[in-house]
């Protein structure tokens, strides 16, 4: 019946979504840029999609004329490398497998044009990692379109290094790998998402970005002219990756927490030893990660674990039961100037009353509307595929739907 429907229908169209993810061993600098291999090993936590991720539909048809692609409904160009270089590589891995003799082997002409259209759960303008999600949703939804199986991460890793490390859920390794084609520079599941129920993530999403360095470019100059990044990849990551695992393992919030902290200050350290240096913490930033400081400091023990990546946004780990008095610490230090009902976006937090002891110890010099909003969120699976047509975003003219 399937073949039959396949021979019938001029159009075959899958979707899938895939997750965001935040680096607790940042991944800074490559040693192959075309192949997009890194200098260090690096790890992350996948985020939950309930909360925030990439939404991709691929369809291919005789009909087609071009590859064309349309990012939250506008056309960009198919011509940028790493589009091109994924799209390349799932075509050859669905060659690989057909010509292999596998029996179900893509069905579909691998000579056809593609349509895809993608679209993110949250503002693009929000500055959240969206190409990693991007990638990792890409490189998911070609795969199932074409029938590929296997290894994935290599080919997502093609578009942007940390989308390799969105192809997993739960807690995720990049390892560098040492072969010079990148064969070995995959990702790998530390723990499922499962492993840790009560960890949390808070996205403080800040107001008044403006334009920074990107990673792309960042990392190449850190790379060039940073001795402490060399300092970094060869002796510290080493040994910092082999102790988060171990406090992942154990649950150990005190040790993963100083250790999450400790590497993004590392990070943003290989940022200022850039030269000419490169800054993406800002006054706000150095305010979180003073309040975070003061928190933990006031409780004798290390309740939240801030980290930074190329962009000014905020990102929080922490424990359940110390979201709600948390939230509430960042409320009174940065009181919403609009929408303070939407002030808190995801998942539920309940209310707390803050003792004024630890009002008068952590809440210093309110900066009123800085914070614009902060995500509630958890560690969740890796890509998945959308079963419901209705879900697809291009219609069965293979051109973006119009959607309400
Ligand atoms: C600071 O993956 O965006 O977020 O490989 O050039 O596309 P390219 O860079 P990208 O870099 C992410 C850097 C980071 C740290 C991390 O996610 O590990």
């Amino acid at each position: 019946l399937r073949s039959a429907m396949a021979e019938e229908r001029p159009l075959a169209m899958v979707t899938c979504t895939a997750p965001v993810n935040i680096a607790v061993i940042k991944y800074w600098g490559k040693r192959d840029n075309d192949l997009i291999l890194p200098i260090n090993s690096s790890l992350s936590v996948t985020l939950h999609q309930d909360q925030l991720k990439t939404t991709t539909t691929a369809a291919t048809s005789r009909d087609f004329t071009a590859d064309r692609l349309w990012l939250n409904g506008e056309e960009v160009d198919v011509e940028h490398p790493r589009l091109r270089a994924c799209l390349q590589e799932v075509r050859r891995l669905a060659r690989k497998r057909r010509d292999g003799g596998a029996e179900d082997a893509a069905p579909l002409n691998l000579s056809y044009k593609i349509h895809v259209a993608t679209e993110n759960n949250f503002p693009t303008a929000a500055g959240l990692a969206s190409s990693a999600a991007g990638y990792a949703c890409l490189v998911s939804v070609l795969a199932w379109l074409y029938g590929v199986e296997g290894e994935l991460s290599e080919v997502a890793r093609r578009g942007s290094g940390s989308a390799c490390r969105s192809m997993l859920g739960g807690f995720v390794q990049w390892q560098r790998g040492e072969r010079p084609d990148g064969r070995d520079s995959i990702a790998q599941q530390v723990a499922p998402e499962t492993h840790w129920p009560e960890l949390r993530i808070l996205v403080l999403v800040v107001s008044g970005e403006k334009k920074q360095v990107g990673s792309t470019a960042g990392m190449q100059s850190s790379v060039d002219t940073s001795p402490l990044l060399k300092h970094r990849a060869e002796v510290v990551v080493p040994e910092r990756l082999a102790l988060m695992m171990r406090h992942i393992r154990e649950r150990d919030f005190e040790g993963f927490g100083q250790l999450t902290m400790q590497d993004s200050n590392q990070f943003h350290a290989t940022c200022l030893d850039t030269f000419p240096p490169i800054f993406y913490l800002n006054d706000l930033s150095r305010h979180i990660i003073a309040l975070a400081h003061r928190f933990n400091a006031h409780h004798g023990c290390t309740k939240v674990a801030y980290t930074f990546d190329a962009g000014p946004n905020a990102v929080i780990f922490t424990l359940a039961d110390t979201v709600a008095e948390f939230v509430e610490v960042v409320r009174c230090s940065f009181p919403p100037t609009t929408n303070g009902d939407q002030f808190v976006q995801g998942l539920p937090v309940g209310s707390a009353a803050l003792p004024e002891e630890l009002l008068a110890a952590v809440v210093m010099e309110p900066v009123p509307g800085a914070v614009r909003y902060i995500l509630h969120t958890k560690p969740g699976p890796g890509p998945q595929v959308v079963d419901e047509p209705s879900q697809h975003l291009l219609g069965a003219d293979g051109l973006p739907r119009c959607r309400a």
